[in-house]
């Protein structure tokens, strides 16, 4: 059976709560999200704490362009402005910056800070922030069969060379280990469409709070809570 590790290598977070935190405020949603940025920053430090690997955050579903124009607006610029403001903090804090999901769908503007911002982290080892933007778990995983089906029929691959690794090396997520704990805040027990393949063995941990009252203290409970679990990885 294999041993329990007490702190994940990677945790994979979804911020829900945004709007609601607002609401419950009297503010503009917005707001919300204005908010849930902060939080973002205070996860990232305390993962740093703990020497956790990896963070991903799911920051932009492919749902999301559903939204109102002026809060998909909102949500970019407020995400363009991380992007300028904590380049240097993740230089300083030694955070590679990586992104997964159909970023090709994102604005033009927001794609090069994006862009800027990976590259200029690139050589960063001590965190790996990975930013979910336009992502799906369904749409990645529909994307990864059809590069193999690809490969088939241009003759490059056979039905039996078709492997759980080889299907893996096909996701966004090719170079990252798997989410070890999934968190999810404001009291929905669902995963939405987030990282399917990737959390098959992941522990999930719910928070009744909204995403802008999660803090540090919160991101430490949910790793004692982690370590306290048993994984069987389905054996005995
Ligand atoms: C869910 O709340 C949250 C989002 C759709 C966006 C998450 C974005 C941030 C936390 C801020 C920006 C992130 C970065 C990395 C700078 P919701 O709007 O669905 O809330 P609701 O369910 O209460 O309506």
């Amino acid at each position: 059976m294999p041993e329990t590790p007490t702190t994940p290598k990677h945790i994979a977070i979804i911020m829900d709560g945004n709007g609601r935190w607002a609401k419950e405020r009297g503010l503009p949603r917005r707001e919300g999200h204005r908010a849930g940025a902060e939080s973002v920053r205070e996860c990232v430090e305390a993962c740093k704490q703990l020497g956790i690997g990896y963070l991903t955050l799911y920051a932009f579903s492919s749902e999301n362009w559903n939204r109102p124009a002026a809060e998909i607006t909102a949500l970019m610029a407020l995400l363009e402005r991380f992007l300028d403001q904590k380049a240097d903090e993740m230089m300083k804090q030694d955070v590679r910056l990586q992104a997964i999901g159909h970023i090709e769908r994102l604005p033009e503007k927001t794609r090069k800070k994006l862009r800027t911002a990976i590259e200029r982290t690139a050589n960063n080892k001590s965190l790996t922030l990975v930013l979910a933007l336009s992502y799906g778990s369904r749409e990645e995983i529909t994307e990864a069969a059809r590069s193999l089906v690809k490969d088939a029929s241009e003759g490059r691959l056979t039905a039996a060379d078709v492997t759980k690794e080889l299907f893996a090396s096909r996701l966004y997520t090719h170079d990252i280990p798997d989410p070890d704990l999934m968190i999810r805040t404001s009291g929905e027990m669902r995963v939405s469409n987030f990282l399917l393949w990737q959390i098959s063995y992941a522990e999930l941990v719910i928070f009744k709070k909204f995403w802008p009252d999660f803090g540090q203290s919160d991101l430490f409970e949910a790793v004692e809570e982690y370590s306290r679990r048993h994984r069987r990885f389905g054996g005995l």
